[in-house]
């Protein structure tokens, strides 16, 4: 019992444990095999893997540990570190408890070495070298099995290889929740397999790969492709999408071989994609673009010198108004190449019409201006809201880190308005389905609920009691003090078939109603948040200021600013297609696939005088470009690149690109150049000093940052300022050049160096609660909702033959009962009309489908539904309606 009188003392933080004769410091409830590891003493393992629950199956991490009767053989990955303990890990007793392991392991395990992928990183084959007998007494005939099996498109399995360490299985339960590979069979027939009809269909199978602790599962595009000495590697970030996990680019020959996940705690846990794994293929597709490219007297695209090619765009661009050129595209650049072209385009060619989104997500002071969170915050929330897309489709690893969050030990509460039962349905706490264009709708009712309001009529077709119920569960999370306090929203965009409005509003009301919201935004493009954050939209400049608030900042840092606010892309091809702007840059936009209104793309690129695409692969809008630059591709530049949280990582320079193409930064100054003005880069180091010193968002940043150990996982904008200096002047926030990023906090010490015009403040915005449009209901329609998936007919996907073959059946899809309705059953075909065009498809029927609804996955082999879409149409209607035709089976 305490004495009241006597203060308490204070609870011990840490733990002191002695292992092999020194003492180390350990955390409460950690795992001796991670407390030994993070103190510098390896012990073997095969089944432990730190991101996955401990099962204890191998027995290879067996150390002598202290306890009540002496010292005992404990698998460490099992045991939690103690106070006082006492832990001997090279003892004789542990000696002969690996021998006897290893010596086990080995008895059915072929001897595959040499032919084998994991040979020469085997972990098996290491530790046996490391800790095992010198020779085995067991001489009995191994197991045989037909070898190897595939067990999905990507993954191969030769069983006979397997130790039974659980690690594929578990990833697959738990980390994925694709339960598709199993222990089958019993005792000495155990074997790891699928079950026939069911295959290893996963988007996260390459990650069984590389935990596996043998070579068992190997990887179809890497099988016999290198081996482990003859790999090249070096870290990078893969940029198949926003989320920005970190890899390592390996390549042998100056050809990519394997992409590898690396843990990085903040961003994937060591976790990748199939996509980001995998889509490495499209670096060397033989639709690479080596150079330049000018349309010869027969209008042909043909190989061109890069001073003709330039000088041609520079004597062309020239005789244009600063209002008639337009930039669309830029997301697939690094932050540097980004920062170049801004730079050419708003201070060279004095355009603000400059636009790296193709209407295909929110307005950019959504993305970039509202109170934002990161994917800690999600996995730490009170309560998380999904306001956006399918993460598991978009941003795959992104889903992982919130599954893990909702599912595993922290049981995050999650809810999600979405037009159409998905991959998140089945994880969520509560789910409102709502109709196309009325999630704002449905979002006030529900937070009129939780304010005690209760609904009592139907909203959006649906039920009262699950307006309520779903209120409820809000109104728990926010209320039991759990998690970390803060509401946390993924922000996007569900379907391209819609308006922003309805979602932007519905942002507004949350964050007006809820505690403590912040928004991490779900955008799908790698760099786009880079890309908004270096200014490419209108009305934006670099380092997230707008232009209203960045002029004279700007004005003392670049020859001159844009005046006006410029278009975005909608207002860029509309112009484009009045005859009012006349010259078209590309960055990497393939907008004939990509944009949501097929039709508006192509009266543009009718009616426009003059195309450049700068681009790395070959695709249907830049071979209509009058000139293509041939651009330089992932792994083959130096850069930076931030993802949708605004963590700054590196990318990496790995193989050499095709001919001549070159980075996009390099080709801005070029052009630049031909234009009589001076960019002022060198190389890659010196945009990133500029920005640093230039963008408001990113001051405090240097090339050398990312080479600081406090910055291993990247720099997270903005760098907290913990002592702006005041200036000579007496002008709080006058200087111009930030020093020392004091990368032992992450915080950057500002020096006073007077200059002219204040830093500009950071874009922030509270969205307004202007009621959107709420679409007129007609029974004679369906409402169409247009959304992604992973595998589509996207130019890296297609030019990635492994995952190229994995896009979905195209068609569309309805509710079997509204298929009924229209006298349609799976398969048949079936004519769908919008009021701008119609396309003739095959009806595919799915219960994830709400009535009402017509449902397309956004660029399938063969279908595009871009074309149904109206951006005009959309904006006043809030949705785009079709109706159904039949044309026959
Ligand atoms: Fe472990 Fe590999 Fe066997 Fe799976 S296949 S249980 S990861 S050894
Ligand atoms: Fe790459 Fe995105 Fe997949 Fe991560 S989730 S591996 S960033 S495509
Ligand atoms: Fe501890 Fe397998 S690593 S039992």
């Amino acid at each position: 019992m305490t004495d009241t009188n006597t203060p308490e003392a204070p609870k011990k933080t840490t733990l002191t444990v002695t292992i092999d004769g020194t003492a180390i410091e350990a955390n409460p409830g950690e795992l001796l095999i991670a407390a030994a590891e993070r103190t510098g003493t390896f012990i073997p393992r095969f089944c432990w893997h730190p991101r996955m629950t401990e099962v204890g199956m191998c027995r290879m991490c067996l150390v002598e540990v202290s306890g009540p009767r002496g010292m005992s053989l404990q698998p460490a990955c099992m045991q939690k570190c103690g106070e006082g303990m006492v832990v001997e890990t090279k003892s004789d007793v542990v000696k002969k408890a690996q021998d006897g392991v290893l010596e086990f392991l080995l008895v059915n395990h072929p001897l595959d070495c040499p032919v084998c992928d994991k040979g020469g990183e085997c972990p098996l084959q290491d530790q046996t070298l490391t800790f095992g007998p010198g020779e085995s007494r067991f001489v009995e005939e191994k197991r045989h099995f037909e070898k190897p099996i595939s067990i999905s498109e990507l993954v191969l399995l030769d069983r006979e290889r397997c130790i039974l360490c659980d690690r594929c299985t578990r990833f697959s339960k738990e980390v994925a929740g694709d339960p598709l590979i199993h222990f089958i069979n019993r005792g000495n027939t155990t074997e790891v397999n699928t079950f026939p009809e069911d295959p290893f269909s996963s988007y996260f199978s390459g990650n069984v790969v590389q935990i596996c602790p043998v070579g068992a599962l190997t990887a179809s595009p890497y099988r016999f492709a290198a081996r482990p000495w003859d790999l090249d590697q070096v870290e990078s970030t893969c940029t198949s999408c926003a989320v920005g996990c970190q890899t390592v680019i390996q390549s042998s020959g100056d050809q990519i071989t394997r992409f590898q996940g690396v843990d990085s705690d903040p961003v994937n846990w060591g976790w990748l994609c199939d996509k980001g794994r995998f889509g490495y293929e499209a670096v060397s597709t033989s639709a690479r673009i080596g150079g330049p490219l000018m349309r010869n007297a027969a209008g042909e695209l043909q190989p061109a010198t890069w001073i003709d090619s330039l000088d041609a765009v520079a004597t062309r661009l020239r005789t244009y108004q600063p209002n008639e050129i337009g930039v669309i595209g830029g997301a697939r650049l690094t932050n540097e190449d980004q920062y170049a072209w801004v730079k050419l385009a708003k201070s060279v060619l004095r355009t603000d019409n400059v636009d790296a989104q193709l209407a295909d997500g929110l307005p950019a002071e959504a993305w970039i201006g509202l109170p934002a969170g990161t994917i800690d915050d999600l996995a730490n929330a009170s309560l998380v809201i999904n306001l956006g897309p399918d993460i598991k489709e978009e941003l795959p690893v992104l889903f992982l880190r919130l599954r893990d969050a909702v599912t595993q030990k922290k049981r995050t509460p999650f809810v999600e308005f979405s037009p159409l039962s998905n991959s998140l349905t089945s994880i969520a706490n509560a789910s409102l389905h709502y109709r196309p264009g009325e999630v704002a709708v449905l979002v006030e009712a529900v937070l009129d609920a939780v304010g005690g309001k209760t609904a009592e009529r139907q909203i959006s077709g649906l039920e009262a009691a699950a307006i309520n119920d779903f209120a409820a569960v809000v109104a728990k999370a926010t209320s039991s003090g759990k998690g970390s306090g803060k509401v946390v929203v993924l922000l996007g965009r569900a379907s391209l078939a819609d308006s922003t409005d309805s979602v932007v509003e519905a942002a507004g009301r949350l964050m007006a109603q809820l505690p403590n919201v912040v928004f991490l935004p779900t955008m799908r493009r790698a760099n786009l948040r880079g890309a908004l954050d270096l200014g490419m939209s209108p009305g934006l400049l670099p380092g997230r200021v707008t232009q209203a608030d960045g002029r004279a900042w700007f004005a003392s840092h670049w020859p001159s600013v844009p005046s006006n606010v410029g278009l975005d892309t909608v207002g860029m091809l509309e112009s484009a297609a009045a005859g009012g702007l006349k010259a078209l840059v590309l960055l990497g936009a393939d907008l004939l696939a990509d944009f949501p209104d097929r039709g508006l793309v192509e009266r543009a690129l009718a009616k426009v005088d003059y195309v450049v695409a700068v681009d790395s692969i070959t695709n249907e809008t830049n071979s209509q470009a009058h000139v293509v630059l041939g651009a330089c591709g992932f792994a083959e530049k130096n850069g930076t690149t931030t993802n949708l949280e605004g963590r700054i990582t590196t990318v990496a320079a790995k193989v050499s690109a095709p001919g001549t193409s070159r980075p996009d930064w390099m080709i801005a100054t070029m052009l630049a150049s031909q234009l009589g003005a001076d960019l002022g880069f060198e190389n890659v180091e010196s945009i990133t000093d500029e920005i640093g010193r230039v963008a408001p968002a990113h001051r405090g940043i240097t090339s050398a940052s990312f080479g600081e150990r406090a910055n291993v996982d990247g720099i997270l904008i903005p760098i907290p300022v913990v002592a702006d200096a005041v200036a000579d002047d007496g002008v709080e926030d006058g200087v111009e050049a930030p020093v020392d990023a004091d990368s032992s906090d992450g915080t950057v010490e500002t020096a006073a160096e007077p200059v002219g015009p204040a830093v500009p403040t950071l874009l922030s915005i509270r969205p307004s609660s202007v009621p959107a449009v709420v679409p007129t209901p007609d029974s004679y329609s369906l409402r169409l909702v247009v959304s992604r998936t992973l595998y589509d007919n996207g130019v890296h996907t297609q030019s990635s033959p492994s995952l190229a073959k994995l896009a979905p059946r195209a068609g569309i899809r309805l509710n079997p009962g509204e298929a009924e309705r229209h006298g349609l059953r799976d398969g048949d075909r079936v004519k769908v009309l919008s009021q701008t065009a119609d396309l003739i498809t095959s009806v595919i029927t799915d219960d994830r489908v709400p009535r009402g609804v017509a449902h397309f996955l956004h660029n399938q082999p063969g279908v595009s539904a871009t074309v149904l879409m109206d951006q005009v149409a959309m904006q006043s209607e809030g949705i785009t309606k079709v109706r159904l035709e039949t044309v026959g089976s």
